[in-house]
């Protein structure tokens, strides 16, 4: 199972979301890997994983599509382990920037999902981190995956960006893949006592989006999470916000 967190707006938890996601699915026993879609790297420094060799990056296995070798490396010798059980990477790298054009005027855009099709027995569970933005990259993942999850911030602008998000996400499905679907939108950064998201949610699912019940508080936690390099649920499993990311996770697998 396939799932890319995506949204073209910038800060609204898309690698937190990844990395915290991954981690319970990990810590539950699945067999899961992150990929690292972003040169912003993100996800990979959040797993400790930048020390991994930029041979082992995204960037690697996406260039030996374009250039000449005896020997294609498969895509299992890219998943490297996380200091955490059952959890692995593909870690990010900046150096995809400067292949995008190529990769794309070259028609690549399929590359993804088949090595990712190749190893399907090997993992129970991927997550995929995407830049903001519907890039190259971006495309690829939702090719290659069997749903989206949206995280949004709740303020004024998530609605309208939704829409154009749910029209590309159609089009992608009709063209590409047509097992694609919307699995959720995830409200982050969601504060209680205020009127506004409140509102913005409940008109969401007045329009029928598949909008995860489970809301993300907004805690001073996750940017801990972020600088200790530790997800949650293995540094604070109590936290309130813990709890809302598995509450959240379970609403998922269900
Ligand atoms: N629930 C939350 N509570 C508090 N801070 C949060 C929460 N979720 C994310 N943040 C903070 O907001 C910032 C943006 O989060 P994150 O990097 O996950 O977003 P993103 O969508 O991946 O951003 P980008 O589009 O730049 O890749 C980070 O500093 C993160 O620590
Ligand atoms: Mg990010």
């Amino acid at each position: 199972m396939i799932r890319v967190l995506f949204n073209k707006k910038g800060g609204v938890g898309k690698s937190s979301l990844t990395v915290n996601l991954a981690a319970i699915s990990a810590a539950q026993g699945l067999r899961t890997l992150v990929l690292d879609l972003d040169t912003q790297c993100n996800t990979t420094s959040y797993l400790s994983a930048l020390t991994l060799s930029e041979e082992d990056s995204i960037a690697a296995l996406f260039e030996q599509t374009i250039t000449f070798h005896l020997r294609k490396r498969p895509i299992i010798e890219y998943c490297q382990p996380t200091q955490y059980d059952n959890l692995f990477i593909i870690r990010g790298s900046e150096r995809i920037k400067e292949m995008e054009s190529e990769l794309d005027s070259r028609h690549k855009i399929y590359k993804l999902r088949d090595a990712l099709k190749s190893i399907e027995q090997d993992f129970d569970r991927i997550y995929i981190d995407t830049p903001p933005a519907l890039n190259f990259y971006t495309l690829s993942a939702l090719i290659a995956a069997d749903t989206c999850l949206i995280p949004i911030d709740c303020d004024d602008f998530a609605r309208q960006g939704l829409y154009s998000l749910q029209q590309q996400i159609q089009e992608i499905s009709e063209d590409h893949n047509q097992a694609l679907t919307i699995e959720g939108i995830i409200a982050n950064q969601y504060m209680a006592n205020a009127n506004l998201p409140k509102q913005i949610i409940q008109e969401l699912v007045d329009e029928g989006l598949p909008v995860v019940t489970e809301y993300i508080p907004q805690s001073v936690k996750m940017r801990e999470s972020h600088q200790l390099k530790a997800p949650l649920i293995h540094m604070a499993a109590k936290h309130k916000l813990t709890q809302a990311l598995l509450a959240c996770y379970q609403q998922l697998e269900r």
